[in-house]
């Protein structure tokens, strides 16, 4: 009989993608992915330890576990609960310690393991715990054959192509949970590319924590940079929008910055996290950039592609952050003109160098200095979202809205745009007129149906 599987996925892209990936790995032991956790045999709750609040959750969560799991023993039947990703690999045994009842914790490097750690777990309720950085990467030991999506939405996908960090930015453990900077040999992401677009994907993104310093092995024994591996997935026959996530300033290279204007596939948007406007505290963050070098950078992507619109993530409140550090930070905000970002108030983590820092700033001087760089960033948004009205804009149809016959898709600059259109639609690329916009969202039309001759993406005026 099948055996049901249910993954709650937290934090970014990287654990949606790892989610699907476990599933795979899963499905050929009989695993089928449900949606309803209660009638699961197996629960993964695969974590983020980027902030406090993201792990505490993943605590309150188990409650709950608890409470499924109780009732099915009662009822004599088993179920299988496992913590995986970030949070597993940084507390490790703690989890057993805070939840005894949790069978399986491995961190987002060893699930490829997922077969032999099942195993064990079935054995007379054996605990299992792998928080390894194995030598040999995951990826060579994945299945090919994808059971489950690879993303949220209809028509588009995730691709890992680079993953760990090398930088230790002083607030993050990100360098610690991933492990070291890894890319993926070409030959396999290229395949892996070609077996989401066979299977549907018409946008794919390329992830990594720096996926811009992807430097993987090439199709001629050289490395190749993220720039040249775009190149090569813009040829294959389907995928027709291409994006990246995440990266970071000082890798950005020429090749890269060239391909926003030499690839028509891909999507004249970038995510590239600032942190912060003031040279002090990206000094004192070990960010390798000054606000100056991220202001010539976005003048540089905007010769290269004038519609590019920038992205970024900001953190308020490092230690040491003063009033006129914040005010270099609104000051940027201003000169770039983002056009959506996300912003936190920072989180000391521990064993990352900033927790240890004296000076750190109180909870309500980052709330009120959060307020008000959102507000900036939300004034930014929606008047980037007005310039779009009367626009005709290529929408990839990603999911149903919440109204009867509405669906949810994403115009090239990653505004969410709602339309009318028929469930049949998902996964396709339609033009649509956009007739409203609100602060976080497009209203459009559908004009006409696509030119098939025409596969270029650019936002017609
Ligand atoms: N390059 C990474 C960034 C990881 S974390 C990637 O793959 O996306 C995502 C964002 O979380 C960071 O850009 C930063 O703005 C924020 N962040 C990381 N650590 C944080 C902390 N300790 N407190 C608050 N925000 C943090
Ligand atoms: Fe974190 Fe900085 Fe790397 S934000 S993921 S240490 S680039």
């Amino acid at each position: 009989m099948a055996q049901k599987l249910h993954i709650k996925t937290y934090g970014c892209q990287m654990n949606v993608y790892d989610s699907a990936r476990m599933a795979d790995v899963l499905a050929p032991l009989g695993y089928a992915v449900v949606d309803d956790a209660e009638a699961a045999d197996m629960i993964i709750l695969n974590t983020c330890h980027i902030r406090e609040k993201a792990a505490e959750k993943v605590y309150s969560d188990l409650g709950r576990m608890r409470q499924l799991k109780a009732a099915r023993e009662k009822d004599g039947g088993r179920m299988i609960v496992a913590v995986a990703g970030c949070v597993a690999q940084a507390e490790g045994e703690e989890i057993f310690a805070r939840a005894p009842f949790v069978d399986m914790v491995f961190g987002p490097q060893t699930y490829h393991r997922l077969p032999e750690m099942v195993a064990r777990a079935h054995r007379a309720g054996e605990k299992v715990l792998d928080t390894d950085f194995p030598v040999e990467p995951k990826f060579d030991f994945l299945p090919g054959e994808a059971s489950h999506p690879r993303a949220a939405g209809a028509g588009a996908a995730y691709l890992t192509v680079q993953e760990g960090c090398d930088k230790f930015c002083t607030f993050c453990v990100v360098p610690y949970t991933r492990g070291a900077e890894y890319s993926r040999p070409v030959a396999g992401v290229v395949a892996e590319a070609r077996r989401l677009a066979a299977a549907g994907a018409r946008e794919i993104t390329l992830l990594g924590q720096n996926v811009n310093n992807y430097h993987g092995e090439g199709l001629g024994g050289v490395q190749w940079g993220l720039g040249r591996l775009i190149a090569e997935i813009a040829d294959i026959a389907g995928v027709e929008r291409i994006r990246y996530t995440t990266s970071y300033p000082a890798d950005m290279d020429d090749e890269l910055i060239a391909a926003h204007r030499d690839v028509e596939k891909l999507m004249p948007f970038l995510h590239l996290p600032v942190q912060s406007g003031a040279d002090r505290i990206l000094k004192a963050m070990n960010r390798r950039h000054t606000a100056g070098e991220y202001r010539r950078l976005a003048a540089k992507l905007r010769d290269a592609r004038p519609d590019i619109a920038l992205s970024s993530d900001f953190i308020v409140g490092f230690p040491g952050e003063t009033e006129a550090d914040f005010a270099e930070t609104l000051a940027l905000v201003e000169d770039i003109g983002f056009t959506q970002a996300y912003s936190f108030k920072y989180s000391p983590r521990p064993g990352t160098p900033a927790a240890a820092i004296g000076e750190q700033v109180a909870d309500a001087v980052k709330g009120e200095r959060l307020g008000r760089l959102q507000e900036r960033l939300n004034a930014q948004q929606l008047k980037f979202n007005r310039t779009s009205v009367g626009r005709v804009l290529e929408v990839l149809l990603e999911r149903p809205g919440r109204d009867a016959g509405q669906l949810i898709g994403r115009s090239p600059f990653m505004q969410a745009v709602h339309t009318e259109a028929p469930a049949s639609a998902l996964g396709s690329i339609v033009r649509l007129r956009i007739t409203a916009a609100h602060a976080n969202s497009l209203a459009g039309v559908t004009v006409a149906d696509r030119p098939s001759a025409f596969a270029g993406e650019r936002a017609t005026a």
